[in-house]
């Protein structure tokens, strides 16, 4: 069995959700009965995986530490790092590279809530496979979102981060699984136009060696992004 760990990010300023996040981290905003961070990390455990790494704001760091502390509680294993700044969801695997070492990776974007039959399996499934795995998911609002196109075998042959003109409907969703190559190919990969360290960099980096594959969720499966005022109404 391969040795696979986990980060949960958990920090970026949650620009669109002022000013429910003017004091309050997002991933603490509760969801139904349950605060927004429980949802991915269930999706975590739900991959076998309990070796995780959080990272947050440093300003928060004892929040998360009060809410899930070492992990045990859980039957997991918990760590923590901080990101001083917002500088991009692929600045994880240089926080987590020490963590990561020669085990693969799975990254969950904090604000991410999957819901459906049997993701247990489908999760598991994936994270076994010899190549990196994206999920992909049908949206309205494609210009929101890394999006993707796929062949028939399921390889990811075009992505582009929040297009202006989408080359399909297929947005890339806020759960990867990777090698232990994660850390490298982010040292290579340039800040964006919006400055930041893009997860689409990443992608496109795993998608040119043709190692890059997308799981589609159909619609019995549920993929909200919370991260919007409206988004965060439907979870
Ligand atoms: O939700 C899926 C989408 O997530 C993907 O389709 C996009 O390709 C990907 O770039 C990302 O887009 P967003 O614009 O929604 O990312 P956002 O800035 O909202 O950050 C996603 C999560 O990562 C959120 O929980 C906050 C956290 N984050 C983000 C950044 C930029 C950090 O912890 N640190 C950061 O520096």
């Amino acid at each position: 069995m391969k040795d696979r760990k986990g980060i949960l990010l958990a920090g970026g300023s949650g620009t669109r959700l002022m000013p429910l996040t003017s004091s309050v981290n997002k991933h603490l905003l509760p969801i139904y009965d349950k605060p927004m961070i429980f949802y991915s990390l269930s999706i975590l455990m739900l991959a076998g995986i309990n070796e995780i790494l959080i990272i947050t704001r440093k300003e928060d760091l004892s929040l998360f530490n009060d809410l899930l502390g070492d992990g045990s509680r859980f039957g997991i294993n918990l760590s923590y790092e901080v990101q001083d700044n917002p500088n991009g969801i692929a600045e994880a695997f240089l926080i987590g590279e020490k963590f990561i070492g020669k085990s693969d990776v799975c990254l969950m974007l904090g604000d991410n809530i999957f819901y459906g039959p049997d993701l247990e399996t489908k999760l598991v499934q994936s994270s076994m496979k010899n190549h990196s795995t994206v999920f992909s998911y049908g949206v309205h609002d494609p210009e929101r979102f890394g999006i993707c196109e796929i062949d028939n075998d399921k390889r990811v042959i075009s992505l582009e981060e929040k297009p202006v003109k989408p080359k399909s409907n297929l947005a890339v969703t806020g759960l990867y699984f990777y090698d232990s190559n994660a850390p490298q190919i982010a040292k290579n990969i340039k800040p964006s136009n919006r400055g930041e360290l893009e997860i689409t960099d990443v992608n496109i980096e795993y998608m040119k060696s043709q190692n890059l594959y997308s799981e589609v969720l159909d619609k019995s499966y549920m993929w909200i992004d919370a991260g919007t005022q409206e988004s965060f109404l439907v979870a």
